[in-house]
């Protein structure tokens, strides 16, 4: 079986839509693959409790307990591991990542980000769109490497930026593809690793 843990800051969306594809797609008997942990660097997370009902194990590493982003990391993967993931996905974790952890799974970490990379990486994204005039925003999920938002790109969607957009309704948009992109780049990803 392949565990998936999923890393969360936030509301966890990304990661509801990708438990609800896997449970719709039946990715244990398809892909042989699973949602096994849901884990937040805040306890707080409003996506924590959604994995909860879903019966999916969670634990909380709050990045303020550590003196240094190093042993954040370590304790991170501490909790990752006991998981055996074959992929961990970013989804909204909202932590810049240490080289030493973007190398402990280097190929099987991924992440989405609500641009059309390499334009605007880093954060404010769909602010920054609307202030440059941008017709064309959009998502992309990519692998995580040491370059902030910079990784080898698995799947890309545009979405229109409207006249009247604010910050707040283009991202509303952007959000809604990403659930239906992200898990189907998961998916792909499954299919084509052994
Ligand atoms: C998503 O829009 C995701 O792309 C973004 O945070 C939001 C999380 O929403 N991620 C980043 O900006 C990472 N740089 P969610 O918690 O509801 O999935």
């Amino acid at each position: 079986m392949k565990n998936i843990v999923i890393l969360i800051s936030g509301a966890g969306s990304n990661m509801a839509a990708i438990v609800r594809t896997a449970e719709r797609d039946r990715w244990r008997e398809r892909l042989g693959a699973r949602v096994a942990a849901v884990v937040s660097n805040k306890a707080d997370a409003q996506g924590l409790a959604l994995a909860r009902a879903e019966g999916i194990a969670t634990a909380v590493v709050p990045h303020g307990d550590f003196a240094s982003r190093e042993d954040f990391d370590a304790a991170l993967v501490q909790t990752i591991d006991a998981h055996e993931p074959a992929l961990v996905v970013l989804a909204g974790f909202m932590r810049i990542l240490t080289p030493g952890f973007v190398a402990r799974y280097a190929g099987r970490l991924i992440n989405v980000h609500p641009s059309l990379l390499p334009a605007f990486p880093g954060l404010h994204t769909h602010r920054r769109a609307i202030e440059a005039g941008c017709k064309v925003a959009g998502l992309t999920v990519h692998h995580v490497t040491v370059d902030l938002d910079h990784g080898p790109i698995l799947a890309q969607a545009a979405v229109p930026v409207m006249a009247d957009d604010t910050e707040a309704s283009l991202a509303r948009r952007v959000l809604a593809h990403e659930h239906r992109v992200y898990p189907r780049a998961i998916a792909d990803w499954l299919a084509e690793t052994n």
